[in-house]
């Protein structure tokens, strides 16, 4: 009797302790320390219908709290979905045992956190655990629950990223390479500054490099843009001399830029345009300081400023004693070695500004001149040519529309102009007609020299093209009589056909200047031409089509002029 009411004394404390007392921690202990492996208090109410969308955290709503039957039982939650509802089942489970077909893993937690398994009744998302009513509160991890199939998607995912991340990674570090590439080259130039160079020095000619490059804030950003603009508060020493050419918009003296502390100068020329003509100073501006136009045949440019005293704005060239090419064709007879270096340079200070390319193959802005004419053009002290005056010239940019071309109007001076500029009818659609109107007029020039050159036999008085035709400044309309209407072109005459070399040159001016400006030949090829001419062609002959050279891409024919 006295041993019944001890095991009644036991069993009723047990019932109290596990049922009335919070089980979670009232003596201090973690909820999975059961050394006495009591069972298990778990929600327990079969499978009820569940509002759970398997997100985030639910809760059971299962009102039934059960004493597991055994002490090594834990609490499992399941949540099934399906079209019209989903569904929460939660019971005691012995994990030694299967369940559905499966076994329960990572029970041994205080929190219930619902993984997807496959069972015997198709996939469903299960939690297991080891606390009091941890069945209650199910946690949903990953959207549906963390999901091994998921996690496959996201990594075939980020497989499939990985070439496009690389090759993100590589554009970018390409470009930061080109930057400094172009930064480096920037300073090296800056190095050549004359204020930059050493050693003594008399006058100068500043027909090599000697770029004053400083920030320009008001031109374009790009790094192909050299800073132009004089920003120094002091404008450069520049003490003007004699006036050496007029333009349209400006007019040309020769001056000294002085090599402060010394005494020394260099000898520069300096473009001044009034404040009204800004538009026209900004476009030279502008063209001048994309620092890929720099070559031999083009104008070298050392700085532009504006002169607030004066209200004048200026830009500063190299200078060429020399002057012009018509100035020098009026004063000079030329041979036929200087016909091929005049020629052959023109040509190639063209053929560099229209290309999309520099010599050392990084991409360049083509340009293109639009008034390109003997007085545009500069003769240096070695007899080459370089081309000046850029005023109305174009940079044939990418983000031009066919609108802005439209709008560029029809441009030049009218006794070099194009037929197509001449009628106003330029395939805007292509930016190479507008390289073509170049090469027409290169044509009248080229004429120009070869009608100075002694090897031609007579060689008249220097007349520009079309000279006797039309009077000193033709306008549009008689141009267009001449060159439209009468198809006429400057007169080649067959004695100069005699010598081989300049017969050669002549066949390659009738191919600038056809009408059809598709037909002309490009800057390129005449410059490529005018390379192999070689000194053999030096000599008087009876020209033979079957004596020529024929190149293989620029080949010459002097039989076909107009
Ligand atoms: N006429 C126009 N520009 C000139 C220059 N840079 N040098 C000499 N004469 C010129």
């Amino acid at each position: 009797m006295e041993q019944y009411w001890l095991s009644l004394l036991c069993w009723g404390t047990f019932l109290i302790s596990s049922v009335v007392m919070d089980r979670s921690g009232v003596d201090g202990m973690h909820p999975l320390y059961n050394p006495i492996r009591l069972p298990q208090l778990c929600k327990f109410c079969d499978v009820e219908a569940s509002n759970c969308k398997g997100t985030g955290t639910c809760e059971s709503n299962c009102s039934i709290t059960s004493i597991c039957a055994d002490a090594d039982e834990i609490c499992v939650a399941i949540w099934r979905k399906s079209d019209n509802n989903n569904t929460i089942e939660t019971l005691c489970h012995k994990p030694s045992e299967p369940l559905y077909g499966i076994m329960v893993e990572n029970y041994n937690n205080t929190k219930c956190e619902m993984k997807k398994r496959m069972s015997n009744r198709g996939p469903f998302h299960i939690c297991s655990c080891n606390a009091e009513e941890c069945n209650d509160m199910l946690m949903f991890t990953l959207p549906f629950g963390p999901d091994p199939t998921n996690n496959q998607v996201v990594l075939v995912i980020l497989v499939s990223l990985l070439p496009l991340l690389v090759l993100t990674v590589l554009v970018i570090a390409s470009f930061y390479w080109y930057r400094m590439y172009r930064r480096r080259k920037l300073n090296e130039w800056e190095t050549k500054k004359p204020s930059k160079r050493k050693g003594p020095k008399g006058p100068l000619d500043c027909s090599d490099a000697c770029a004053i490059m400083m920030d320009d804030d008001r031109s374009d950003s790009s790094s192909t843009h050299a800073n132009n603009l004089n920003h120094n508060t002091e404008p450069l020493p520049i003490e003007l001399d004699l006036q050496v050419g007029k333009g349209r918009f400006a007019e040309v003296f020769k001056a000294k830029l002085r090599q402060s502390p010394s005494e020394q100068f260099e000898t520069v020329a300096v473009k001044i345009f009034p404040y009204e003509e800004y538009a026209s100073w900004k476009n030279e501006k502008d063209i001048f300081s994309d620092i890929d136009l720099k070559h031999e045949n083009i104008l070298h440019f050392l700085t532009a400023e504006e002169r607030k005293v004066e209200k004048q704005y200026w830009l500063i060239t190299a200078y060429h004693p020399r002057g012009n090419l018509q100035e020098y064709l009026t004063r000079h007879l030329i041979s036929w070695e200087d016909l091929r270096l005049l020629g052959g340079s023109l040509a190639q200070g063209v053929a560099h500004l229209h290309s999309d390319h520099t010599p050392c193959g990084r991409p360049k802005v083509p340009i293109v001149h639009r008034d390109l004419k003997s007085s545009n053009i500069l003769v240096k002290n070695d007899l080459t040519c370089c081309l000046c005056d850029f005023g109305l010239g174009l940079r044939l940019d990418n983000s031009l529309s066919v609108d802005d071309l439209a709008n560029s109007g029809q441009v030049g001076t009218a006794r070099y102009m194009a037929p197509e500029v001449l009628e106003s009818r330029i395939n805007l659609e292509n930016i190479e007609s507008f390289k073509q109107t170049d090469v027409y007029s290169m044509a009248l020039v080229l004429w120009e020299i070869t009608s100075r050159c002694n090897a031609i036999g007579e060689v008249k008085d220097y007349e520009p093209p079309f000279g006797s035709k039309v009077r000193e400044h033709p306008c549009v309309e008689s141009m267009k009589d001449n060159v439209l209407r009468d198809r006429g072109r400057p007169e080649i005459p067959n004695s100069w056909m005699k010598h081989q070399g300049v017969a050669a040159v002549c066949s390659t001016i009738n191919e600038c200047w056809d009408h059809d400006p598709e037909a002309r030949l490009t800057a390129q090829c005449v410059a490529e031409r005018f390379s192999e001419m070689d000194d053999d062609l030096d000599k008087l002959s009876t020209c033979s089509s079957s004596e020529e050279k024929i190149p293989e891409d620029c080949s010459v024919s002097v039989s076909d002029e107009k």
